[in-house]
């Protein structure tokens, strides 16, 4: 018989009362037992991104991450943040209109890594943002259209003078 952990997760403002084995990963525990699929299972060894949620506000790989340490922390995953937008965020926005979005299966992971760190750095440079999204790879677009995107995000951000 498996041994099981009880664990309260907090997701996108939501708390859950878990009991699950212990070695099983954050990833595991949003897609199959929470149903957050928003949330991509790639490589699941910390090179690809597309595991990417945000802990605390900090862009974790959730592949690598045990959910039991979650406990206590604020996760968010790609469906909470258009929840707490009430819309589309700015930042998947001008996701979508720079044509940064293809498949889309790194579009969750590179979204939630830029909030991270546009909440940080809301006037970064060019560099600054290649250099925010190395850590995520994309099969579709070539990259440009990405940086793009996180460039129109930080001037819709700053336009509107608030931290979303
Ligand atoms: S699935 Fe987590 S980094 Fe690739
Ligand atoms: S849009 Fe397809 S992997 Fe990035």
């Amino acid at each position: 018989m498996k041994h099981l952990s009880p664990v309260s997760l907090k997701v996108n403002g939501d708390a859950y009362e878990l009991s699950i084995p212990a070695w099983r990963t954050l990833l595991e525990v949003l897609r199959e037992d929470l149903s957050l699929t928003g949330t991509k299972r790639s490589c699941q060894e910390g090179q690809c991104g597309a595991c990417t949620v945000l802990l605390d506000g900090r862009a974790i790989y959730s592949c690598l991450f045990l959910a039991v340490e979650a406990q206590g922390k604020e996760i968010l995953t790609i469906e909470g943040l258009a929840r707490s937008a009430g819309a589309l965020d700015p930042i998947q926005k001008a996701f979508v209109e720079t044509g940064a979005v293809q498949c889309g299966f790194c579009t969750p992971g590179l979204v939630l890594a830029a909030k991270s760190f546009l909440d940080e750095n809301p006037f970064p440079s060019e560099e600054e943002v290649r250099r925010a999204t190395v850590g995520h790879l994309c099969r579709c677009t070539g990259y440009f259209q990405i940086i793009e995107a996180v460039l129109a995000a930080a001037r819709e951000r700053a336009g509107k003078g608030a931290q979303l």
